[in-house]
């Protein structure tokens, strides 16, 4: 494993003399808009690992994307050989379906302590969500960023992170289905505790969220990207390209379903995915999200 090829993939040319917040956040940036957040690999026959090295192998050497715990994990590592002080830390996802927070840990992220000051970096939550910068642990704090404004709450031992989101324009009404279409304002999206997790907290998680047919990573093959005016996603046969449009509170949602013959060339050409195997695509409803009920 070679720092200079992840910088290579996420195209950083900059000096690393200095493990300081500047360069953190100019890492954190590149990673979210040059790898996707994606579980192709559970719609093509294949699985994800936590293995450092299989998942260098394939975000790094073949071009492909990860869940968190592929991309979070990769990017600790990155974080290690770069002397940055780092703690990886376990999140409860929320689910706006069942209005809670998942009751295992299946969300990886890094914490940051940088001259006094602690954050998360989290190159790996997708979509309309996604920081592009690290956030500062603090509470109570607005802290926005393109995809709307963050904000961590703090509650004696847990953390909650929220993002207040903008009204989504729909341009192709016949597509949108309710829950995109209501999917603004401030919502949860996970929570932690600042106790430190070595990768086995995450293995049986791993492996439940692509096995269980309840899963939303069974539910749905994702692909999604950052880009410098918003982001793009493959959710299922449904194409997305989103705006950011902070000045008039709305982000512009053009969406588009494709045929199965095109996702090759959707991946290859918008995110520069390829699979060298069939993706079989998928997009049903999540009615009782997965991860909620993990390992009860
Ligand atoms: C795939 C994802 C869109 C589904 O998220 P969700 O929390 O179930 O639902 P959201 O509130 O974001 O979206 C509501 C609906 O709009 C759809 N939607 C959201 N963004 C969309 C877009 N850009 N284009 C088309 N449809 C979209 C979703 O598929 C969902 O459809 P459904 O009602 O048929 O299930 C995405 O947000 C995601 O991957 N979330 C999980 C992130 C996560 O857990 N990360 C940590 C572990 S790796």
């Amino acid at each position: 494993m070679d720092l200079k090829g992840y910088f290579k993939r996420i195209g950083f040319s900059g000096l690393y003399d200095k493990a300081d917040l500047d360069t953190l956040r100019t890492i954190h940036k590149l990673h979210v808009m040059t790898i996707p957040f994606e579980n192709l690999s559970l719609h093509s026959g294949g699985k994800n690992t936590m293995d450092l090295k299989v998942i260098y192998e394939k975000i790094v050497c073949e071009h492909r994307g990860g869940w968190c715990c592929e991309n979070n994990l990769l990017f600790s590592w990155v974080l290690k050989e770069m002397g940055y002080t780092f703690t990886t830390l376990g999140g409860k996802v929320f689910s706006r379906v069942k209005n809670d927070y998942s009751t295992m840990d299946c969300h990886l992220i890094n914490m940051v302590e940088i001259e006094g000051k602690s954050y998360i970096t989290d190159v790996s939550f997708g979509t309309s969500s996604q920081i592009w910068w690290p956030l500062e642990i603090i509470a109570d704090k607005d802290q926005p960023q393109p995809p709307g404004v963050f904000r961590l709450l703090n509650d004696g031992d847990r953390w909650m992170l929220e993002i207040t989101g903008r009204k989504p324009l729909i341009q192709n009404e016949a597509l949108a289905n309710s829950r995109l279409a209501e999917k603004f304002g401030t919502h949860p999206m996970y929570s932690f505790s600042l106790t430190p997790r070595a990768v086995d907290h995450f293995l049986e998680t791993s492996e439940y969220l692509q096995t269980s047919p309840e899963s939303l990573f069974l539910l749905k093959s994702i692909c999604s990207l950052q880009t410098p005016t918003g982001y793009r996603a493959l959710i299922g046969w449904t194409y997305s390209e989103v705006t950011f449009n902070p000045e008039e509170d709305r982000d512009v949602y053009e969406l588009r379903n494709i045929p199965d013959s095109e996702i090759e060339a959707i991946l290859k050409d918008k995110f520069s995915v390829t699979l060298g195997k069939k993706v079989t695509a998928i997009n049903k409803k999540d009615t009782a999200f997965g991860v909620l009920n993990l390992l009860v």
